[in-house]
């Protein structure tokens, strides 16, 4: 058994990469490394980056500058090392300028090669202040393959990387850049992962990728399965309760993956369904492959499938182009579908993408009055969602203690926290059924309706 060692790990930008830091995690455990809050006094540093618009990124130099102060004081002894390194897409994308601007960086390596940290921290270890160590190769295959089975428990509700890259390149976005080509895990590395968290104590699994409804992963006895298939597989695993997925592009919400929606208890009735945009313009110069009646047709014959489902959405204002009647398109897309939750950004030019040589670019301020308006209108519709709440019954699924005591949070089926007082720690982890008593903006407040002997989601009407 090797001594402990403290590794500190920062995670910006997406879920997937919080499940690859937890991944990171798993791989140096065997090798000594414990987990802290404090970056003060660690044997290792990991900043797994994003680099998805420009403020995320300029984030991760800003952190540097601290974490060099850190690194400085645990080594003045001449004896202690602090490696630092930085992992994930600005790493990928990156890499070499960062080596020559952060001379105290000792390891730069991207999403595709965590399998190999262990051997990378070794030789970093070995290494005196001049062998730095870049590593930003592709595939994701590899990875899959060689990464250990997830050890760090998630919890109740737990992520499952199922798909990683994109080659759908919309123009604004490096993520075909930064992660590669799509790349699907087998059918069956999936089911034995989510068996593997079910036995752990997992109720929900989100399964993730950066366009995990692209999925097609080898079934066990040739040919592949779609990613309806796979959930229709996944919602057959006992003590399993709740299913989600995220992040898809309607381009590929096929029939099967419809029809999932119809036939599967398991699978929540809550979706995140990027559009962008609303007009039909800006789609097509952001090459996202479908236009605003695309758009308005799928979610039409998913709601048909699932009368409950609602959405969530992302979209970007001011990108290169957009006009004011543009914009105007994305407001009346936002009225005539409604979104429950959304994230919403303004257009960040990112290197290397063919949008941000696009003339036209969206002065600084037209983006900030155009994203207010936006956010205005989309929080208007997520109170309305949660007031329309009030009264209902929804199975909630109760994760963590609450800032109150003697209080419980979980997650209602569309994914709004909800509070709820007076029941024993022992109801975490259990899936109750909550009369809905308050609406506020970002979350909701329950009392018990049943006793807490939960029946599973799989076996009621979700709200
Ligand atoms: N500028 C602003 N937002 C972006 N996104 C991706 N690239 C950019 C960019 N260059 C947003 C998209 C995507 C989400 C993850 O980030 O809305 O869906
Ligand atoms: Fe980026 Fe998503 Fe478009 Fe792929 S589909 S290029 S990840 S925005």
């Amino acid at each position: 058994m090797s001594e402990t060692k403290k590794l500190f790990v920062k995670t910006y930008g997406c879920q997937m990469n919080v499940y690859d830091s937890q991944r990171m995690q798993d791989v140096l455990a065997p090798l000594g490394y414990q987990p802290v809050d404090d970056p003060k006094g660690a044997d290792m540093v990991i900043l797994n980056t994003c680099h998805i618009r420009e403020k995320a990124s300029e984030k991760v130099f800003s952190d540097l500058g601290r974490i060099r102060k850190h690194k400085k004081a645990k080594e003045a002894n001449g004896k202690d090392r602090m490696i630092v390194a930085v992992a994930g897409c600005v790493a990928q994308a990156e890499g070499a300028e960062l080596m020559r601007r952060e001379p105290m960086v000792d390891m730069v390596f991207g999403p595709q090669t965590y399998h190999r940290l262990p051997e990378m921290v070794a030789r970093a270890n070995r290494a005196i202040g001049r062998d730095r160590i870049i590593d930003t190769d592709f595939p994701a295959e590899e990875k899959f393959d060689h990464l250990p089975e997830q050890v760090s428990r998630q919890g109740f509700s737990a992520f499952l990387a199922i798909q990683e890259g994109c080659d759908k390149f919309c123009t604004f976005c490096v993520v075909p850049y930064t992660r590669g080509a799509e790349y699907s895990r087998p059918g069956m590395d999936v089911i034995n992962e989510a068996r593997q968290l079910v036995a752990k104590g997992t109720r929900e699994i989100t399964l993730l990728g950066q366009n995990v409804n692209a999925y097609h992963g080898a079934g066990p006895t040739g040919g592949e399965w779609s990613l309806g298939r796979l959930l229709r597989e996944l919602s057959d695993i006992d003590g399993l309760d709740r299913i989600r997925y995220t992040t898809s592009h309607p381009r590929d919400v096929d029939d099967d993956l419809i029809a999932a929606h119809r036939d599967l208890p398991k699978l929540m009735p809550f979706l995140h369904l990027p559009v962008q945009a609303g007009s039909d313009r800006v789609l097509q110069a952001m090459n996202r492959k479908h236009d605003g009646a695309g758009y308005r047709d799928i979610v039409a014959k998913l709601k048909d499938a699932c009368p409950d489902l609602a959405l969530s959405s992302d979209f970007i204002v001011g990108f290169p182009g957009e006009s004011d009647k543009d914009f105007e398109d994305t407001m009346q897309m936002v009225r005539d579908i409604t979104f429950i939750q959304a994230f919403s950004f303004k257009y960040s030019p990112r290197p290397g993408t063919p949008a941000s040589a696009m003339e036209l670019q969206v002065p600084e301020p037209v983006k900030t009055e155009r994203i207010m308006r936006l956010q205005a209108l989309l929080a208007e519709q997520q109170l309305e969602f949660n007031r329309n709440c009030l009264g209902r019954e929804m199975d909630v699924l109760l994760e963590r203690f609450g800032k109150l005591d003697g209080q419980l949070v979980g997650k209602s089926p569309y994914m709004q926290p909800v509070h709820v007082s007076g029941l024993p720690e022992t109801a975490l982890g259990q899936i109750v059924r909550l009369k809905i008593i308050e609406a506020l903006p970002n979350s909701l407040g329950g009392e018990l309706v049943d006793t807490p002997v939960q029946k599973r989601d799989s076996e009621r009407n979700v709200a």
